[in-house]
C-alpha cells in the first residue's frame, strides 16, 4: 500500500490502474480510524479492484469555534488499519495540496443542508460538498463509499453526485456501533468516564422512538416527543435537535408517511455526537 500527498501522485497512480483496466473505490475519510470507517473499507474492497482511502481534516467543514485543532489524528495507526483492510493507497494532503492560497471556488447546495446540522454548523456542508467534489475530481473513482452515521452527508454528497453529473456511484453503508449500542466516532474519544455512560441515552432514546413506530405511531411529533423526553432526563445531555424528515427531501414530516429519517444531535458535555435511523415503508 501506498501513501501519497500530491494530488499528481494520485492521479498518475489511478492513470496506471485505468490503463490495466481496473476499477476504483473511494473512501473519504478525517482520519482517526475505526470500525466504522473500517466497514466501508472492507465494502470497498469487496467491490473494487482497487481502493483509495483519503485521510484529509477538512479545515472548510469546521466553523470557527468547532474543533479543527483538536481534531484527534494518528497516521500510523490509520495506516496499518488501511493496509490490513486490503486498501491500495492512502492520500493524506496537507491543506496547502488542496487549497492553494487563491482558492475561491465552492461547491454548495440549496437545498437538503438548510436543516437537521446545517443549523448549528451553517457552513459545515459547502466545506463536505467542496473538498468531496474535489477528491471525486482527483481521484475519478467508481464508486465512492459513505455512512449512514452522517445521514444528512449522504443525501447531500448523492444529491451533488446527480445535480454535477459526477458518473460516480455512491455506496451508504449501515452505522456501526459500540457492543452497547454507542454510534462509532472519531469524536467518541472526547468523552470522559461518565460522558461515555450517558453518551448511551441517544442510541437508548431512538430505540425508543423506533418502538413507537413499530408499534404503529404515525404522529410524527409524537414519536419526536418520545425522543425528546427520554434525552431530556439525561443531566449531561443538552439537545441540539430531534428531528422526524423525508428521507429523500429531508423537510420535517408531520405524518410518517413514507420512508423517513429519525436524526438527532445531542451535546454531551462540550461533545456534539448525532445518530439515527431510517424508518422504510417495507420495514412497516
Ligand atoms: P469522517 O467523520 O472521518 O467519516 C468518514 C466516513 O465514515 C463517513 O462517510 C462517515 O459517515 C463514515 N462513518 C463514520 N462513523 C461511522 C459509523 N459508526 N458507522 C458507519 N460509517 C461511519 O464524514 C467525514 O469524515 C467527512 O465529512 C468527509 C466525508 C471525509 C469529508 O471531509
Amino acid at each position: 500500500m501506498q501513501i501519497v500527498e500530491t494530488v499528481a501522485e494520485v492521479r498518475e497512480q489511478v492513470k496506471v490502474w485505468r490503463a490495466e483496466g481496473l476499477t476504483v473505490g473511494l473512501v473519504p475519510t478525517m482520519g482517526y480510524l475505526h470500525e466504522g470507517h473500517k466497514s466501508l473499507i472492507d465494502r470497498a474492497v469487496a467491490e473494487n479492484d482497487r481502493v483509495v482511502v483519503s485521510v484529509f481534516v477538512n479545515p472548510m467543514q469546521f466553523g470557527p469555534s468547532e474543533d479543527l485543532e483538536s481534531y484527534p489524528r494518528d497516521m500510523d495507526r490509520d495506516a496499518a488499519l488501511c493496509e490490513k483492510a486490503g486498501a491500495s493507497l492512502i492520500f493524506h494532503p496537507d491543506p496547502s495540496e488542496m487549497y492553494h492560497e487563491d482558492f475561491s471556488s465552492f461547491v454548495d447546495m440549496n437545498t437538503l443542508t438548510g436543516g437537521l446540522c446545517g443549523k448549528t454548523r451553517p457552513i459545515h456542508f459547502r466545506g463536505v460538498c467542496t473538498v468531496v467534489a474535489k477528491l471525486f475530481n482527483i481521484v475519478t473513482p467508481d464508486r465512492a463509499y459513505f455512512g449512514q452515521k452522517d445521514a444528512q452527508q449522504l443525501a447531500v454528497i448523492r444529491h451533488m453526485v446527480s445535480d454535477l453529473s459526477f458518473g460516480i456511484e455512491i455506496v451508504g453503508c449501515p452505522i456501526i456501533r459500540e457492543e452497547d449500542g454507542l454510534a462509532k466516532s472519531s469524536r467518541n474519544t472526547y468523552l470522559s468516564e461518565q460522558e461515555r455512560q450517558a453518551a448511551l441515552v441517544l442510541s437508548r432514546s431512538l430505540a425508543l422512538g423506533k418502538q413507537a413506530l413499530e408499534a404503529g405511531e404515525k404522529d410524527a411529533a409524537k414519536v419526536r416527543s418520545v425522543i425528546l423526553d427520554n434525552l431530556e432526563k439525561e443531566p449531561l445531555a443538552k439537545v441540539d435537535y430531534v428531528e422526524v424528515v423525508d428521507w429523500n427531501t429531508l423537510e420535517p414530516v408531520s405524518q410518517v408517511e413514507d420512508s423517513v429519517l429519525v436524526a438527532i444531535a445531542v451535546y454531551i458535555g462540550k461533545t456534539r455526537l448525532i445518530d439515527n435511523f431510517i424508518w422504510e415503508r417495507s420495514t412497516k
